[in-house]
């Protein structure tokens, strides 16, 4: 499947073969994501879905190079043509505060209760553009606030995490991710612990965020219905291996696999949801 001689400029911007993770167990080995490709256009939007313990989660880990120590992996990750896998950590490094960013469900544990969410995502930036003066960074850090929409940003930059609702703390979560531009956002189940309102402005604000600044998007979700609306292709994800994939509308107009047919059955307000999607998308996700 995978061919050495592949050449790096035939590939898309990121390019997944063959990725295999592992964990041990008593028995042997468990093969957690099995021989998994994904493909994504520069700027492109890819869906992954599945429910949970499917394998999304450590798909996005093993891109980035930041699995549990346990965990063995095989196969290549190409970011423009490079291998990640084969890639010096010092450099992994590199490519992940410049190139890549990912944001997670979670924005609470992900952010310290004890600092300002201004210094966190100064800090952030900072930590990955050396030189960048502490009143460079505060403009940056206001900007990308007010890129997400947060309003009076120049003041709610002294706020700390608490002093922020859960779909506040992903857009602070999300503009500490824009700050350094990258050309590929991860978003691992950016919505799950929102209610459906504030996941659907949460949305419009990626699907925005993707237009203006052309990012590639890869989603990752256990709902259908979240990644309907903002991306163009969807891997189905079963056990660690993909079951189904093709364009969005193909997925949902024409399931081929009973799993990804109990997923559509899965969703229960789907048309509500794309509905409030849509009215969102055409206002620019301004309430
Ligand atoms: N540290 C770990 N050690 C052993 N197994 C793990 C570990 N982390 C995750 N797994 C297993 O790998 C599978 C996939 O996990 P994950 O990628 O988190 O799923 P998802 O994100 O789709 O919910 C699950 O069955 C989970 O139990
Ligand atoms: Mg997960």
């Amino acid at each position: 499947m995978t061919s050495t001689n592949r050449h790096p400029t035939q590939a898309g911007f990121l390019e997944v073969r063959d990725l295999t993770v592992s964990f041990p167990t008593a028995t042997g080995r468990v093969d957690v994501v099995s021989h998994l490709d994904l493909d994504l256009e520069p700027g492109g939007a890819l869906g992954i879905v599945g429910e949970s313990g499917s394998g999304k989660s450590l798909t996005s880990l093993a891109i980035m190079g930041l699995l549990p120590d346990k965990a063995t992996r095989s196969g290549t990750v190409r970011l423009d043509g490079e291998d990640l896998t084969a890639m010096p950590e010092s450099r992994l490094r590199r490519v992940r505060g410049d190139r890549v960013a990912m944001i997670f469900q979670d924005p609470l544990s992900s952010l310290n209760p004890y600092y300002t969410v201004g210094a966190q995502i100064e800090e952030a930036y900072r930590s990955h553009r050396r030189g960048v003066t502490r009143r460079q960074a505060h403009r940056v850090a206001v900007e990308a606030m007010e890129r997400v929409h947060i309003k009076d940003a120049a003041h709610r930059i002294d706020h700390y995490p608490h002093q922020f609702s859960g779909g506040m703390r992903q857009r602070v979560m999300i503009a500490m991710a824009l700050t350094t531009e990258p050309e590929l956002l991860i978003a691992d189940e950016p919505t799950t612990a929102l209610d459906v309102t504030v996941q659907a402005q949460i949305l419009a604000l990626l699907q925005e965020i993707r237009r203006d600044t052309g990012t590639a998007l890869v989603l990752i979700t256990h709902d259908l219905a979240v990644v309907s609306e903002i991306t163009d292709h969807i891997v189905v994800m079963r056990a660690g291996e993909c079951v189904e994939r093709g364009p969005v509308e193909s997925i949902f107009s024409d399931p081929k696999h009973p799993y990804t047919q109990a997923l559509l059955d899965a969703v229960p307000r789907i048309d509500d949801e794309i509905g409030a999607l849509r009215s969102l998308t055409t206002t620019g996700g301004r309430p």
